[in-house]
Formats: C-alpha cells, sequence, structure tokens
C-alpha cells in the first residue's frame, strides 16, 4: 500500500504567462474545479492518506482552497443554500504544505518531502497533467510497484516532435504496458531515446531521496528529478507502466481547452 504523495505546486508556470503572474496554474479551473483538485481526487481514490503539496511565495490561494470557509457555510446556510455546502468542503485526506524558498528544480521540490515520506515508498503527482478517468490513473503504478517491488513511472507514447518536452526513456518491454527502464533523459532537444514520455506520476522508494541529495543542476539549470531517477534505473531499478488513456497537459492552451470540454461534456 501506498500512504503518501507528494504534490510538487511550487514552479512559476512560465509557459502560462502573464496569467501565472498572479494565478498559480494549479487553479486553473476545469469546470469549475481548480486542477489540482483533480489531482486530490486522484490521490484519494488510490488510496493515499497523507498528501503533501510543495509550494511557493505566490500560491496561498492552494491552501486556502482546501481550508474550511466556516463563514461561506454560514452565508450559504443562512440563504438556504445547504445543498451548496458538500461543494466547498475540503476533501477528506490529510494536507500538509511545505514552501520551497527558490525555484530549484523538481528535484529539490520533491526532496523537501522527505520527512514527509521517511522510509516508506511514496507516490508524486505533476498537476499540469491531468487525466479524467473515472478510476485513479495512480491505481495500475501502485499495481506495478506491489508486483515488482520496485520504482515505477507512468509513461505514454507521445509524438517525435513533441519529446522535447518531456522526460524521455530508454526501455526494454517486459509485457504489453510494462517496461524494464534502462535510462532516462530530460527535455532531448535531439536524439530522443525512444517515445515513451514520462506523464508526471511516479511511485518512489525512499532511496530517491540520496540520489537527489547528489544531483547537481541539469536541463535548464534546475535539479531535475529525472536525474535522479536515471541514476537509480542501474542500483535499485525502475519499471515503466504506459498508460493507454488520454492525458492533458494543462499548460498547453490548446489541451486546456479539450480538457474543459471533456470534463463538461462527462458532467464532471
Ligand atoms: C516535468 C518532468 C518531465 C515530465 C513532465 C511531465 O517537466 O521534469 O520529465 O515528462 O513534467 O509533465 P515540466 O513539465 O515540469 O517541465
Amino acid at each position: 500500500m501506498i500512504h503518501r504523495a507528494i504534490i510538487p505546486a511550487a514552479g512559476y508556470g512560465i509557459r502560462n504567462l502573464p496569467v501565472t503572474k498572479s494565478i498559480p496554474k494549479e487553479m486553473f479551473p476545469i469546470a469549475g474545479r481548480p486542477t489540482i483538485e483533480y489531482i486530490v481526487e486522484e490521490a484519494i481514490l488510490a488510496g493515499i492518506e497523507e498528501i503533501l503539496i510543495v509550494l511557493s511565495r505566490n500560491k496561498n490561494e492552494i491552501m486556502n482552497y482546501f481550508d474550511r470557509s466556516i463563514e461561506l457555510e454560514c452565508i450559504l446556510s443562512a440563504r438556504g443554500k445547504d445543498y451548496l455546502i458538500p461543494k466547498i468542503t475540503p476533501p477528506k485526506v490529510r494536507i500538509h504544505y511545505i514552501r520551497q524558498h527558490e525555484a530549484l528544480g523538481l528535484g529539490h521540490a520533491v526532496l523537501l518531502g522527505q520527512s514527509f515520506a521517511g522510509n516508506e515508498p511514496f507516490a508524486v503527482l505533476l498537476p499540469d497533467q491531468v487525466s479524467l478517468q473515472r478510476t485513479s490513473m495512480l491505481i495500475p503504478l501502485i499495481k506495478t510497484f506491489d508486483n515488482f517491488s520496485t520504482n515505477v513511472i507512468g509513461l505514454q507514447h507521445v509524438k517525435t516532435e513533441l519529446l522535447k518536452n518531456y522526460g524521455v526513456v530508454s526501455a526494454k518491454r517486459i509485457k504489453q504496458r510494462v517496461f524494464d527502464i534502462e535510462s532516462i533523459v530530460e527535455k532531448p532537444e535531439i536524439n530522443p531515446p525512444s517515445n515513451l514520455a514520462l506523464m508526471g506520476r511516479y511511485i518512489l522508494k525512499s532511496e530517491i531521496f540520496e540520489l537527489l541529495k547528489e544531483t547537481r543542476p541539469g536541463q535548464g539549470g534546475e535539479i531535475q528529478l529525472t536525474d535522479a531517477l536515471s541514476k537509480i534505473c542501474s542500483t535499485s531499478g525502475m519499471i515503466g507502466y504506459a498508460y493507454k488513456e488520454r492525458w492533458y497537459d494543462t499548460s498547453i492552451d490548446l489541451d486546456y481547452l479539450k480538457i474543459q470540454q471533456q470534463a463538461i461534456h462527462m458532467n464532471l
């Protein structure tokens, strides 16, 4: 069982400027609910009991959103609109927060979760990759972790021209959707090792923290989670699970538009 999940939400949202100057991209609405709420639900549906959200100084809205608003509850009650209260009630999971004081990269953000995760394996969910599946996309990763007892990453086949936006793996197929990962390269500009890209879902053993501590700034001058993951492939091993389901990248305008249409269509 995986009990804890880290959601890194401390980035500047540079791909979505200027709106991200004041609105965190994790708060972008999808059918009236912030993107990060879909991510938290995905974690809860997979049995996660505690979540650590890594924030930066402009992201207080995220904490406010997951807090109770007693005032609003009273107002709704007084106006006979109690039926709306469940909509504003925080999700049933323990959420903790930590601030990343400097944007040193995704690897550094995950490292801030070391004492939260302790010695147990944990999940990482990147909040700009969203799937609208009714079952949690973490579940197949957790099952794969249980089968192989090693680190697991979520993958998807991506068009060659888009691979430069993702971590890309070098891998051998073991079963239809399952791959043995040999190495990973972050955002390859040339010669991507395959068409399989990281989709922002990870189940990791706590050994990753020691590797993250040793990881020097990489692509984009940031401490990359991918670089530590690539090292762990040759030590404790790494399995990839290739999703067939549709993922939406909310930092891409067209995908953001499509996910909203799909969410409304599905009545979410
Ligand atoms: C991050 C990861 C990358 C992964 C991507 C998925 O990149 O570093 O390996 O493929 O998320 O969304 P970012 O999108 O934060 O630049």
